[in-house]
């Protein structure tokens, strides 16, 4: 557990603790359940998770609306049962980073509820208030489909309030030091704890200046800078995860001189991986590769398929997002702000051929892959849930009316496990699916397990491989002497390619199959199935 760059290389998997499993049968997933659960995220293949916010919340926005930054909310359990999940995890040689909420806290927030009632408040100035609702008028509004202003009145204070978010998440004012110094405060207390890191929520945002857009200003960058300064004296090896749904550029600069953020999602090629199964094309994820500066060799980015939120539609064209609701999100309901909330198995057509090539994209292309609970045994949505709860839904373990998820009566669950008969946990759950070595679950325990054993895969160059045929993703990883050449057929049907390789190389082999390729002419020539993917060495 002590190589420093351990995040280069490592698997991610993100979790919901409420929707992971309840210990204690009062409907709500917690900490002790998670850690029962340990066992199996270890067979997997994780080295990483991702817990989503614990404290305590009034749970306007699902936990990211926090009430106290230095505590467990009950439902969870408590901060013993936090350490005792810690470890446990590093018992297995799992790492634990949990969400840091920089930008907000909830209105709840003992903060803010005195800062409202009292001008002169020492928490007044935690938060940035204004006689008008006139000022930063060019910072978008995010949560579109609810808020009609990133300013909102507060009676009780007589004046207006900024947040970025729901109007019950008021924004912290970083431009008050004693703010500065207090979220430091909060990320020394959990690492103190022994946590591995921190996936920071909705970092562009934490300061506003007048006449920008109030997104990644250098005074942002500063903090941040200042806040990993602080990590790397204190608790080195420890990681800071960005969320800046931004374009590759702009994300750029959160790795600084690789003395800021140590990974940062690349949201722009996610919605670019849908688009190129529907469009059986390449060509949208290679552009914005070739968008993506390149970034400090002891940083990392972190890609996903699916995650809480709605699939953003965020770093995308208007006309992108057109066609990606169109074709992904058929039913208005499947909408939400800028995006879709859906699962990957049904996204996907609950197409096993498109669900695993999706899936070896994601461990293929630079970066560290993160899993999102439940989509490695290919769960479904509820979209009749409000907000984004259509997506985090009760783990299926089991078969079963609770699906293993807890033992209260599934009237009294949290939220309702998924019902339909397709994706229902009669037929998607755990247990079954690891008996069945053929699951998409065991397909995806095996590419994290061929993964790790190359370091051409988080370590390597990236390059990709001209193929005449646009049906085709292909590129090289090469890490010293080692190079793989990952080939996916986008396409429902077959695909020939016959591709120039040099005359050294007199044997390939799918690292995934073991099956052999023999070049002829100094040239390959291979015939893919539809939705076949092949990992070359
Ligand atoms: C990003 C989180 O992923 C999302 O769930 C949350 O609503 C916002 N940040 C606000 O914290």
């Amino acid at each position: 557990m002590n190589e420093p760059l351990w995040y280069k290389d490592a698997i991610f998997y993100q979790i919901y603790v409420r929707a992971f499993r309840d210990s204690n049968g009062d409907g709500h997933g917690d900490l002790k359940g998670l850690t029962q659960k340990l066992d199996y995220l270890q067979e997997l293949g994780a080295d990483c998770l991702w817990l989503m916010p614990l404290y305590p919340s009034p749970l306007k926005d699902d936990g990211y609306d926090i009430a106290d930054y230095y505590n467990i909310a009950e439902t969870f359990g408590t901060l013993d049962d936090f350490k005792g999940l810690i470890e446990e995890a590093h018992r297995r040689n799992l790492r634990i980073i949990m969400d840091l909420v920089l930008n907000h806290t909830s209105d709840q927030h003992p903060w803010f509820q005195d800062a409202r009632a009292n001008r002169n408040s020492p928490y007044r100035n935690y938060y940035v208030w204004s006689d008008t609702d006139q000022k930063y008028q060019e910072a978008r509004i995010i949560f579109l489909d609810t808020e009609p202003s990133n300013w909102t009145w507060d009676e009780k204070a007589g004046q207006y309030f900024w947040h970025r978010f729901y109007s019950s998440q008021p924004d912290l004012n970083y431009d008050n030091p004693l703010v500065q110094e207090e979220m430091i405060r909060v990320a020394g207390f959990w690492l103190e704890l022994g946590i591995d890191g921190f996936r920071a929520d909705a970092v562009p945002y934490l300061f506003e200046r007048e006449g920008t857009n109030c997104e990644n200003l250098p005074e942002t960058h500063d903090y941040l800078k200042r806040l990993r300064r602080f990590i790397d004296q204190t608790y080195p090896g420890r990681i800071l995860l960005c969320e800046a749904n931004q374009w590759p550029e702009d994300v750029r600069p959160y790795f600084g001189d690789g003395d800021e953020f140590h990974m940062g999602f690349h949201f722009p090629i996610m919605p670019r991986i849908f688009m190129a199964l529907k469009k059986e094309r390449a060509e949208d994820m290679r552009e914005i590769l070739r968008r993506t500066p390149s970034i400090p060799e002891n940083c990392q980015w972190c890609i996903f398929l699916r995650n809480h939120d709605e699939l953003t539609l965020e770093m995308v064209t208007e006309e992108e997002r057109q066609w990606m609701w169109e074709n992904y999100a058929p039913d208005p309901r499947m909408r939400l702000n800028l995006g879709i909330r859906r699962r990957l198995a049904p996204l996907l057509d609950n197409d096993e051929r498109k669900i695993r090539l999706a899936y070896s994209l994601l461990f293929t292309l630079p970066g560290s892959p993160i899993l999102y609970y439940g989509d490695e045994i290919g769960m479904g949505e509820n979209i009749w849930l409000e907000d984004r709860n259509g997506v985090r839904t009760p783990m299926q373990w089991e078969p079963g009316p609770t699906a293993g998820f807890s033992e209260a009566s599934s009237g009294s669950l949290y939220a309702p496990v998924i019902s339909d008969e397709v994706y229902g946990p009669a037929r998607v759950n755990v247990k079954s699916k690891r008996a069945d070595p053929d699951s998409l679950l065991n397909m995806i325990r095996h590419m994290v397990a061929v993964r790790r054993k190359h370091q051409a895969f988080g370590w390597g160059d990236f390059a990709w491989i001209d193929m005449a045929n646009t049906s085709i993703a292909a590129f090289q990883r090469s890490h010293q002497t080692e190079t793989i050449l990952a080939i996916h057929n986008l396409s429902s049907t077959t695909q020939n390619i016959s591709y120039p390789i040099q005359k050294s190389v007199t044997l390939m082999t799918d690292l995934l199959t073991r099956q052999e390729f023999l070049p002829a002419d100094e040239t390959i020539e291979i015939e893919l199935a539809p939705y076949q993917y092949l990992w070359l060495r």
